[in-house]
């Protein structure tokens, strides 16, 4: 269950991940079906035609809930969908644009318990209930406590992934009506102070397995700098936390077949990158020149994606040098005013995009040079694979999933390295690996060439990840 799949709605890396894993579990055999909240945007997938969703009744508290499921397919995987409009017809799935929804514990909570009864209802038997992030971080907490005597699931298993300890969904308990039919239940640990209640927490305290989306964040999560002031309760279940590394969709990701953009290339014929670089530069309103480096970034725009080193970073490097600079992104309004009053400053050198748009990431990954990704922390990371594939070269920090993903260049290690890392969380390492890439892309072309080739080469693939899944489901059931 997760409470976004690409396809149907995405904010986040999650999404993806959500609709690639279980298309591949299904390819090796596995019988799977994705549990979502029907937000307007899963509705408006629905057929006119289609079989009447199933009527479902849940007494929660005081309230008698009658919700829906729909059935669609919009992948080749069955997906179903919870319609309760009063929940989830909204337009955005956790915000209205500047707040936090104030029932979002109340929301995810029904979900989670309306999911495991829809599953029940569909005579849809578990042996692996797979949740992701805090959202469905409850189901396993409910499989072992409202639920314990309920036979159907008896030999259901769970498994949390974690795709971001920083988001735990932190409730007071009063904002969820129903929480008294099973906060009798939850143990010290789940409590963040009196009467709050950590999904997370809860969620990795009663899960079978979890996860991590990748090797060094699963290591990160256990320690104080990492754990997101969670690293007690990792290290309480840490006999059963790992990191699996996420995979790249090849089959979107592809510069040879990307209807995005304007001339397919590949590594071995280049020529249509420049003319992506090209369209790059006059779609973001920058003089077109193939020589200038370009580095472009596509992310959300919040303090995790490191843009407290890289704004003041960018305003040297700005003055300092030649370079181009293509941002696409939205999010947190401190950080699109900041990038803006630099945009605006230098209009020639860098070009901002605020919004949403799958079109226009393909292509800033495409036209791109260099690819920024200086993250504080990043549990796996997604956009430094898509650039890697189309040979934009990362910058990335040295965390997380980038650690796992990025060899950065080192004099002498040309024939391994596939991009640029820093180590220190700060704006002056920062400007040190911007300028060490706009070094490498002038003054040591045929550096930037081969790096650029073993970039094109890096292959992430989900078939290994989703082994890997699949043997850590295994080892539940054995
Ligand atoms: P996170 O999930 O932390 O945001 P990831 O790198 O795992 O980071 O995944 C981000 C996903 O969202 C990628 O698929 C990326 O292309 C996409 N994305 C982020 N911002 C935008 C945007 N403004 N327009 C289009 N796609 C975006
Ligand atoms: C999260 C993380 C990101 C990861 C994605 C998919 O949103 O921030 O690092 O790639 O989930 O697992």
């Amino acid at each position: 269950m997760a409470s976004e799949v690409d396809g149907l709605i995405k904010t986040g890396g999650l999404a993806d991940v959500a609709r690639v894993l279980p298309i591949e579990l299904q390819n090796k055999d596995v019988d799977v079906a994705i549990m979502i909240p029907c937000y307007p945007q899963v509705k408006a997938m629905l057929h006119p035609g289609q079989e009447a969703p199933v009527q479902m009744t849940m007494q929660l508290g005081s309230t008698h809930y009658v919700y829906h499921v729909h059935e669609l397919s919009p992948f080749g995987v069955p997906v179903y969908a919870i319609d309760f409009p009063s929940y989830f017809d909204r337009d955005r799935p956790y915000d209205d644009g500047h707040h936090a929804y104030g029932d979002n514990g109340e929301r995810f909570a029904f979900f989670s318990l309306a999911a495991l009864q829809a599953a029940q209802m569909l005579n849809f038997q578990p042996d692996i209930l797979h949740c992701n992030d805090w959202h469905t971080a409850l189901a396993p907490f409910f499989l072992k406590s409202v639920l314990k005597d309920n036979l159907f699931f008896a030999n259901t298993r769970s498994v949390l992934t974690i795709h971001n300890g920083a988001y735990q969904g932190n409730f007071d308990l009063n904002t969820i009506h129903f929480a008294h039919t099973f906060s009798h239940f939850t143990e010290e640990g789940m409590y963040d102070s009196y009467n709050m209640i950590n999904f997370l927490k809860c969620g990795v305290l009663y899960a079978d397995a979890i996860n991590a989306v990748s090797p060094s964040y699963a290591k990160e999560l256990l320690s104080p700098l990492g754990g997101h002031y969670m690293s007690h309760i990792f290290q309480r279940r840490q006999d059963a936390l790992t990191g699996i590394l996420n995979g790249c969709d090849y089959g979107e990701w592809n510069s040879e077949t990307d209807p995005h953009l304007i001339k397919p290339y590949s590594a071995a014929d280049l020529s249509g990158k420049v003319a992506c670089k090209l369209e790059l530069q006059r779609k973001m309103g920058l003089p077109e020149d193939a020589d200038t480096p370009l580095f472009a970034m596509v992310s959300r725009f919040t303090d995790q994606k490191g843009f407290s080193l890289l704004v003041p970073a960018l305003e040297r490097f700005l003055e300092s040098s030649e370079a181009q600079v293509a941002i696409v992104g939205s999010g947190e309004q401190g950080i699109t005013e900041a990038l803006q009053r630099l945009a605006s400053k230098h209009p020639n050198r860098m070009g901002l995009f605020v919004g949403y748009s799958d079109a226009l990431s393909h292509q800033a990954q495409a036209g791109a040079d260099f690819f920024l990704m200086p993250s504080i922390f990043e549990p796996c990371g997604l956009t430094q694979m898509f650039s890697l594939a189309y040979g934009s070269l990362p910058i990335a920090r040295e965390v997380g999933g980038l650690k796992d993903t990025v060899v950065g260049y080192t004099q002498g290690n040309e024939s391994n390295a596939n991009g640029i890392t820093f180590i220190d969380p700060n704006g002056e390492g920062m400007y040190w690996a911007l300028e060490k890439a706009e070094q490498l892309y002038r003054d040591e072309p045929e550096h930037f060439r081969t790096i650029q080739q073993n970039a094109m080469a890096t292959r992430f693939s989900w078939q290994e990840a989703t082994d890997k899944y699949l043997a850590m489901y295994y080892k539940l059931l054995a």
